[in-house]
C-alpha cells in the first residue's frame, strides 16, 4: 500500500495500460481519476474498476481532453473539489497512426504531436495540476515508448512524438525538482492493448483514430 492518500490523475485512462496503471494505483491505496477522451470507454472503465472491488469514493471518471486547455482546467478543478489536489498525474493518453513518410498527411502529424507530445508537456509546465508548483512531493510520469528510441518505416511520427516525450521528460525533471516535484518517463515495449491491436491489423492508413 505505497499510495495511500495519494490522488492519481491517469490520462488516457479508460483501457489498455492506462486503465492497467489505474487498477493497479487503487491496490496501492491510491485515488484515482481516470481521465479520457472517451466518455463510453470511462464509464466503462469506472465500472470495471468497482466490480474489482475498488470503492466507489476512491474512483472518479473525468472526460479530458489532453489538447485543449479549458478542458484540462476544467478537470483540475473536478479532481480539485472532490479530492483537495493532485499527488501523481500519468501522462499516458496518446494516438498512433501508420503510414509510409510519403504518405504521411499534415492532419495526422499534427494530431499525433498534439495529444502525444504538447498535450502532455503543457500539462505539467502550466503548473495547473500541482497547485502553480507549490505542491511539494508531486509525481510525474510520461509514457514515452521503446519507438521514440529508434526510427520505424511506418510509424515516423509516433516515433518522433515519443522522441520528443522523452527530451521533455528530462528537461521537465531538470526544471521541476526545483519546485519539489519528480519526473520520470517509461519507454514500455508492445503491450497488448487496443493500440497495439489497431497496429497490428493496419495497413498504411491516414486516418487518425482514439
Ligand atoms: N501498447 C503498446 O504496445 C505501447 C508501447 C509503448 C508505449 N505505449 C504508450 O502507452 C500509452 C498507452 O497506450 P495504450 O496501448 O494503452 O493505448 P490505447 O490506445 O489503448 O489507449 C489510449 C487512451 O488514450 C485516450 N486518448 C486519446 N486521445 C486523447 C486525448 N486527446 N485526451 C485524453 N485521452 C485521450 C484514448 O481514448 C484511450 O483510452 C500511450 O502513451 C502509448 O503511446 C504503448
Amino acid at each position: 500500500m505505497k499510495l495511500i492518500d495519494k490522488t492519481a490523475v491517469i490520462t488516457g485512462g479508460a483501457r489498455g495500460i492506462g486503465l492497467a496503471i489505474a487498477q493497479r494505483y487503487l491496490s496501492e491505496g491510491a485515488r484515482v481519476v481516470v481521465a479520457d477522451i472517451d466518455r463510453a470507454a470511462i464509464d466503462e472503465a469506472v465500472a470495471t474498476l468497482q466490480k474489482l472491488g475498488h470503492a466507489d469514493e476512491k474512483v472518479m471518471g473525468v472526460a479530458l481532453n489532453v489538447c485543449d486547455q479549458s478542458s484540462i482546467d476544467a478537470m483540475v478543478e473536478a479532481v480539485t473539489q472532490r479530492f483537495g489536489g493532485i499527488d501523481v498525474l500519468v501522462n499516458n493518453a496518446a494516438v498512433f497512426d501508420m503510414a509510409p513518410v510519403l504518405e504521411v498527411t499534415e492532419e495526422s502529424f499534427d494530431k499525433q504531436f498534439a495529444v502525444n507530445t504538447k498535450g502532455m508537456f503543457f500539462y505539467p509546465a502550466g503548473g495547473c495540476a500541482f497547485d502553480g508548483g507549490t505542491r511539494a512531493g508531486g509525481k510525474i510520469i510520461n509514457m514515452a515508448s521503446q519507438a521514440g528510441r529508434r526510427g520505424e518505416a511506418l510509424v515516423s511520427v509516433y516515433c518522433a512524438s515519443k522522441a520528443a516525450v522523452i527530451s521533455l521528460t528530462q528537461s521537465s525533471g531538470l526544471d521541476l525538482i526545483k519546485h519539489g516535484i519528480n519526473v520520470n518517463g517509461i519507454a514500455p515495449g508492445v503491450v497488448d492493448t487496443p493500440m497495439w491491436r489497431k497496429s497490428t491489423r493496419c495497413l498504411p492508413v491516414t486516418k487518425t483514430a482514439h
